[in-house]
């Protein structure tokens, strides 16, 4: 440092010489919005320079790359959330006089986007019965028709979709399509690989796999939709942390191992609950038998621990106490997580346009990594619990 630099000075730049980093397992986690441009060209040149650090630096870039080789994706950008990943990548691509068809059984808070911002800014939001066949649901399309937006499984009640089938007749008729891949995680199941245009997933669940993390992704092979996500994070200004995308990519790479046996365990929980007298059906495309299994079969390498299941019929009072009475599983919303989670969903159908009637109240379960046992043990008791609130045993 000059000797003749004020304290001042010498305080503002000390520590800031570069030394070339060691290397690490993971990418370093570099904080900065400023972004140093090794000369005055390169200040306005950011064809070829990175010129501002809401663009990301490398943390954010290791996990853009490493979510490319997940999802088979030629780019990937990343949003703070899953739901902002959903509503940057319709944003992307839609525009004011547009006809965007949605699934009915769309995760409520992407439902909530498309009916109280898309259709301000001059969409049209059309929702889709999930068990429509894709000739029908593309019969249906209108001139105006210009993006599918779906959700296989459906949130809550797991409806499958031929998302391939969709995509192939959609894209005949000039129809993008998008899938909220978030249960397949980009592992089990991969969008861009079955003809869909866009995959978005929230990474807070099983990508992130920790409940500590908010992150979403979309991804895309035609480089036109890669550039329209890319220039639509920019426009809005979306940005996510280095330290969240560092713990993203930690969680990512042990995604399979826990997929694995979250998976597993939530399908000897689900075969268990089937056989229980408490409970009417099982909604989980994996388990053989069980409503669109064979879609599952022919499209999915695995599954991962979440799944719906119906109680036999009974008073809310009733399912409150099933739910309170659960000591290992937890009360919450978020899922992919390490533990297991339970919530009651009925009360997020009555928005839904195509009402089903499931016969009996729906429980959703997020399995986590415990010991299947412990949990199929806390299950039973809690059935117990159930059945003597319901006035008596099974009913
Ligand atoms: C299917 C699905 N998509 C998107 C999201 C939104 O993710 P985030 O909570 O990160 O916004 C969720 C969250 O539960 C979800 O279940």
């Amino acid at each position: 440092m000059p000797p003749d630099w004020n304290d001042e000075t010498r305080l503002i730049r000390a520590g800031t010489a570069s030394k070339p980093l060691v290397r690490t397992v993971g990418p370093p986690i570099q904080k900065g919005s400023t972004v140093l441009l090794p000369d005055a060209a390169s200040l306005y040149d950011d064809e070829n320079h990175l010129t501002y650090g809401r663009q990301g630096l490398a943390a954010q870039f290791a996990l853009q790359a490493a979510l490319a080789e997940l999802e088979h994706a030629r780019g990937v950008t990343l949003y703070p959330s899953g739901l902002a990943a959903l509503s940057g990548a319709v944003l992307a691509v839609l525009q004011a006089g547009d006809e965007v068809l949605v699934t009915d059984a769309v995760y409520k808070p992407s439902r909530r986007f498309c009916d109280h911002m898309l259709k301000r800014f001059g969409v049209a939001v059309r929702y889709f019965d999930p068990r429509q066949s894709p000739q029908d649901l593309i019969a249906s399309a209108s001139a105006a028709t210009r993006l599918i937006v779906m959700e296989s499984p459906g949130s809550l009640s797991f409806e499958m979709q031929d998302m391939a089938r969709v995509a192939q007749l959609a894209r005949a008729r000039q129809i993008l399509t998008l899938a909220d891949n978030t249960w397949g995680a980009g592992y089990l199941y991969r969008p861009l690989d079955h003809g869909i245009d866009l995959s978005i997933q929230a990474l807070t669940k099983y990508v992130g796999g920790h409940s500590d993390v908010f992150m979403g992704s979309a991804a895309a092979n035609d480089p036109k939709l890669v550039r329209a996500l890319e220039d639509g994070v920019t426009h809005l200004g979306w940005a996510v942390t280095g330290e969240d995308a560092y713990q993203v990519l930690r969680g990512l790479r042990t995604l399979p191992t826990r997929l694995t046996r979250q998976g597993e365990s939530g399908l000897a929980v689900a075969a268990w609950l089937r056989e229980q007298p408490g409970v009417g059906q099982v909604l989980h495309p994996a388990l053989p038998g069980c409503p669109d299994h064979d879609l599952w079969a022919r499209d999915y390498s695995g599954a991962c621990g979440l799944f719906s299941f119906t109680l036999t019929p009974g008073p809310q009072r009733a399912v409150n106490a099933f739910l309170d009475a659960l000591k290992l599983f937890g009360l919450g919303f978020s899922w992919g997580g390490f533990e297991s989670l339970a919530i009651a969903c009925d009360p997020q159908f009555a928005t839904r346009k195509f009402k089903r009637d499931y016969g009996g109240p729906m429980i959703r379960l997020h399995i986590g990594l415990e010991t299947p046992a412990d949990l199929i043990a806390d299950l039973r008791q809690a059935l117990g619990v159930y059945a003597a609130r319901c006035g008596g045993a099974g009913a």
